[in-house]
């Protein structure tokens, strides 16, 4: 089992794919991301594509964008509600300058409770999002000192 205190986040690299999409496959059934989608952000994005592994085996993941924009991010379903999400979140907002910001599934609610405990708030709403759900926005803006 996974210890919160032992796993460390770092970069994703490409031997981690295969664990990346098993995770994905497992919490997204039906609108899961391909290799393609996965490596496309890899590529994209290799200095905020984070994942956080714990001995040999990757437990969960965060890509997001200097902007702030969480693209995606999600904890394998054996190791949730021990912190790692709140870990990999943490380390978004460390790099994000003005706060973070994300799209999510109006049914997620289990995703907006834990978004809202991090301190994000709901700013709005876009209708028909996705093919079968609206997305609500969310935000979390950081303080910048005077
Ligand atoms: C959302 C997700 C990443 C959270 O990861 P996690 O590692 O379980 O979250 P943490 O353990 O760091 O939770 C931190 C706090 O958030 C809140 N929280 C997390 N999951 C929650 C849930 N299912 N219901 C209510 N509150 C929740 C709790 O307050 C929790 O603290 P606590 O466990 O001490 O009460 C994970 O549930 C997941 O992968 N979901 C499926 C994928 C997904 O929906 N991703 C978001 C798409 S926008």
């Amino acid at each position: 089992m996974a210890e919160k205190h032992l796993a460390k986040t770092r970069k994703f690299k490409s031997e981690d794919i295969n664990q990346i999409l098993e995770i994905e496959e497992q919490a997204f059934p039906k609108t899961v991301f391909s290799k393609a989608t996965i490596l496309t952000y890899a590529d994209r994005l290799p200095d905020t594509f984070i994942v956080v592994q714990s001995g040999k085996a990757i437990v969960g993941y965060i890509i997001f964008d200097l902007t702030g924009h969480i693209h995606s991010t999600v904890v394998k379903k054996s190791y949730r509600r021990k912190g790692f999400g709140k870990m990999l979140f943490m380390y978004a907002l460390r790099c994000a300058e003005k706060g973070l910001w994300l799209e999510v599934r109006s049914e997620n609610s289990e995703a907006i409770e834990f978004y809202k405990r991090l301190g994000m708030k709901i700013i709005g709403k876009i209708p028909n999002y996705y093919e079968d759900d609206h997305a609500l926005i969310m935000r979390l803006e950081k303080s910048i000192p005077p």
